[in-house]
């Protein structure tokens, strides 16, 4: 059987922030990823700075407007710092985009935050040749389709190489495993069915509020995936409970839907999270009873109990194996952007059964802001 409409995996993801210099050092230093591209009013970027970011096979560009009135700088006025970009490789852009336009999809020409138009489009320099384009998803975000197989330079046109990645710096991240968006209530099933539409995405798992509501806060999810089933896209939308959900304040600080968590794979969590833990990565923490219930609950696994507790990293099965997962708290001030640490040992799914302990963890989180 052959994709309709083949992916070949994650190109980047680009944050637009309000400094991007101190992003890069932000992610560096805590989440240990090496700069290894820049460009800005050195390299003949008039307009815009960026940086990029590199971990295992994991790509983030930090962007900031040098004025006021750019696009980026209205977008992050509204959202904060935010992910605005999810960019795709695909093997050709003209039949991505035409596949997907053709088929309902935006042209990012109709963002709300005045983003320019991406119809497919060829970037030049010396180091040969790169095509992209885009299409508007859930709120402001791009979906961007790439094609690098002509281009030899080191990210983009006017980007210059920074520094080469320093042997023993890193701190294992390995992929991107899936990026999750919020969108408002009664929108996940119009998103769902557009990814089905436009590039035969398929639902993977869903869960309704009665699986995954706590006393205060509740929502739904679900999720698709690519016919590679290399890109999951779990989507939520808030669902009512007796207090606000957590999807709901992501909403009101974002100002609309939005990336919600970025998963990011590692093949050894126990390292990874030491290692981010000893840089002041801080993340969420679970009660101790929860690791007292875990072996009864998960059954044998290769991992100490005791150092996963010391830890705060969570567990969960289904039927294809086991899963390790850990969350960070929200990366800025408003309470919008975080980051999810996650070892697959056979297990596909997305730690359900950690839902409603992470859940009274958010929730704690939330009543500490006044939020819940
Ligand atoms: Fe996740």
């Amino acid at each position: 059987m052959t994709d309709s409409f083949p992916i070949l995996g994650f190109d980047h993801l680009e944050f637009y922030v309000g400094n991007a210099r101190q992003a890069a050092s932000f992610y560096e230093t805590f989440f240990k990823f090496t700069n290894t591209a820049y460009r800005g009013l050195e390299t003949g970027s008039r307009k815009v700075a960026s940086y990029v970011m590199e971990q295992g096979k994991i790509r983030l560009v930090l962007s900031t407007a040098l004025n006021s009135d750019h696009p980026i700088a209205r977008s992050v006025l509204k959202h904060g710092d935010h992910v605005a970009v999810i960019a795709l490789q695909v093997p050709n852009v003209v039949d991505a985009y035409q596949h997907v336009t053709a088929r309902g999809a935006i042209s990012a020409e109709r963002n709300s935050a005045g983003i320019a138009a991406i119809p497919p489009t060829l970037a030049e320099d010396e180091s040969g040749l790169l095509h992209y384009a885009a299409i508007h998803v859930y709120g402001d975000v791009i979906l961007k389709f790439v094609d690098r197989q002509d281009y030899r330079g080191v990210f983009a046109p006017q980007f210059q190489p920074r520094h080469s990645v320093q042997p023993g710096w890193e701190a294992g991240l390995q992929t991107i495993d899936h990026i999750v968006g919020n969108v408002e209530w009664g929108a996940m099933e119009h998103w769902v069915k557009f990814f089905a539409d436009t590039m035969g995405f398929q639902l993977l798992v869903h869960f309704d509020d009665a699986a995954i509501s706590t006393e205060y806060s509740a929502l739904m999810s679900k999720v698709v995936q690519d016919g590679s089933g290399q890109i999951k896209l779990p989507i939520n939308e808030p669902a009512l409970g007796k207090g606000k959900s957590q999807i709901q304040e992501y909403l009101e600080y974002h100002q609309g839907p939005g990336v919600q968590h970025i998963a990011y794979s590692t093949h050894n969590i126990i390292e990874t999270v030491t290692k981010l833990q000893q840089a002041g990565v801080e993340f969420l923490r679970v009660p101790t009873p929860y690791y007292k219930e875990l072996e009864a609950r998960v059954g044998k696994i290769d991992e100490s109990i005791e150092q996963l507790a010391e830890l705060g990293i969570l567990v969960d099965r289904d039927r294809e194996g086991y899963l390790l997962q850990i969350f960070t708290q929200p990366v800025e001030d408003r309470p919008t952007l975080f980051f999810e640490i996650i070892q697959r040992h056979g297990a596909q799914s997305f730690g359900e059964g950690n839902f409603k302990a992470l859940f009274e963890a958010i929730e704690r989180e939330q009543a500490l802001r006044g939020n819940l």
